[in-house]
C-alpha cells in the first residue's frame, strides 16, 4: 500500500503529549496519510480526531486507513487556516489537541506526476491541492526574472537566486523538473557540498506555490483560538523558515507584554494565550532519523492553552 512509505515522524512524542490532555476532538491540520491520526486513535478509545487535508488523493487514503476506528474520526478537505470553520460546520467540540505537522509527505514527494521532486521528470506543479490556479510552471514560466529570484532567495534561502532567475528566463519555456534540474545546474554547476543544487529551488516553488509561510502564520493564530484551556498544540517544522515563523508566533503568545523594548510603561495590554510546554525544540532520536531519514530536520514545538 502507499502509505506505508509514510512513517509519521516523532509520533510517541505526539502520541505521549496528546496523552495528557481535556476530553476533547483533536485536530490534525495537516492529516496527509493518517499516520499521526492513527496512532492517536490507537493510542486511546476516548480519542476522536478532526482530519484536514488540502490534498485530495491524502484524504482518501488516510480514509481508508482509519476505516477501523469508525464513528471517531471524521476527514475534511480544506484548508488547516481554515480550521475554525471547519470544526464549526462539522459540530466538533470542545477542541483539546491541534497537530500541525508542516510540509509535505513522502507519498507527494514520490508521486512523479505531483512535480514535487527533482529526481526523475515530472510535470512543473507542486501544488498540495489540485484544485487551485498556481501552478510551479506559472512561476517559472510567467513572472518576471526579479520575481522568480526573489522568491528563490526568499523561500529558498538560495544564494544564487538571481543566477537561477536568469537562466530560466533566457529558456522559457521550461517544460518539465528535469528540465529546470538542467537549467539549474546550467546557472551554478554540480555543487560540491551535501545538497543537490535544486534543493533551494524546489523548495521555494513549493513554498511560494502553495502559500506555505502565509498558511503557516494564519493556521497557528486558528489553532490558539480553536483549542480549549488546558489543550495542546503540537506543530513538527522541517527548515528554519517556518521553525522560525513557529517559535516567534508561541513566543509571542505566551508573553504578557509585547510592547517594543524602547517603551517604558506597557500599552498593548497583551494577554498570554499559551504556556510553552519545553524550553528546548524537541529532536527526533538518532535511531528515528537512521530508520526515517525524513525526520532528520524536524523540529518540534508544543504549548498549552491557558
Ligand atoms: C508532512 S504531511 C503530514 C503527514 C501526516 N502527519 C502523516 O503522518 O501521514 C503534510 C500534509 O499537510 C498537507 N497540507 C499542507 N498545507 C496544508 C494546508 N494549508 N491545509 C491543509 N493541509 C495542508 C499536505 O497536503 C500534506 O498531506
Amino acid at each position: 500500500m502507499a502509505y506505508h512509505i509514510h512513517l509519521p515522524v516523532m509520533v510517541d512524542d505526539v502520541v505521549d503529549n496528546f496523552g495528557a490532555i481535556p476530553k476533547g476532538f483533536i485536530v490534525d491540520a495537516t492529516l496527509g496519510l493518517g499516520g499521526h491520526s492513527f496512532a492517536l486513535l490507537r493510542s486511546s478509545p476516548d480519542i476522536s480526531v478532526l482530519g484536514i487535508d488540502t490534498d485530495h488523493e491524502a484524504l482518501e487514503i488516510a480514509r481508508e486507513r482509519l476505516s477501523e476506528f469508525d464513528q471517531r474520526y471524521i476527514l475534511k478537505h480544506g484548508n488547516y487556516t481554515d480550521m475554525q470553520t471547519i470544526a464549526k460546520e462539522n459540530g466538533v467540540k470542545p477542541v483539546s489537541g491541534v497537530l500541525m505537522d508542516l510540509g509535505l509527505s513522502s507519498l507527494q514527494l514520490a508521486c512523479k506526476g505531483r512535480g514535487f521532486s527533482f529526481i526523475g521528470d515530472g510535470p512543473l506543479d507542486m501544488r498540495f491541492d489540485q484544485s487551485t490556479d498556481v501552478s510551479a510552471s506559472d512561476i517559472v514560466n510567467k513572472y518576471s526574472e526579479k520575481e522568480i529570484a526573489d522568491i528563490l532567495f526568499r523561500f529558498g534561502e538560495e544564494k544564487k537566486s538571481r543566477r537561477i532567475a536568469n537562466q530560466i528566463v533566457r529558456n522559457r519555456p521550461v517544460s518539465s523538473t528535469s528540465h529546470l534540474v538542467t537549467l539549474i545546474q546550467k546557472a551554478v554547476g554540480n555543487g560540491a557540498g551535501r545538497l543537490h543544487p535544486a534543493t533551494r529551488t524546489f523548495q521555494a516553488l513549493r513554498i511560494a506555490v502553495n502559500r506555505e509561510l502565509e498558511n503557516v502564520k494564519d493556521g497557528l493564530k486558528a489553532a490558539v483560538d480553536l483549542v480549549g484551556s488546558g489543550g495542546k498544540i503540537i506543530i513538527l517544522s522541517y527548515h528554519s523558515l517556518e521553525d522560525r515563523i513557529v517559535k516567534n508566533f508561541l513566543r509571542n503568545e505566551s508573553k504578557g507584554c509585547i510592547c517594543p523594548s524602547e517603551i517604558i510603561v506597557c500599552r498593548c495590554d497583551h494577554v498570554p494565550k499559551l504556556v510553552l510546554k519545553h524550553k528546548k525544540v524537541l529532536k527526533p532520536s538518532a535511531k528515528e532519523v537512521i530508520e526515517n531519514p525524513r525526520s532528520r530536520s524536524v523540529r518540534l514545538r508544543i504549548a498549552e492553552k491557558v
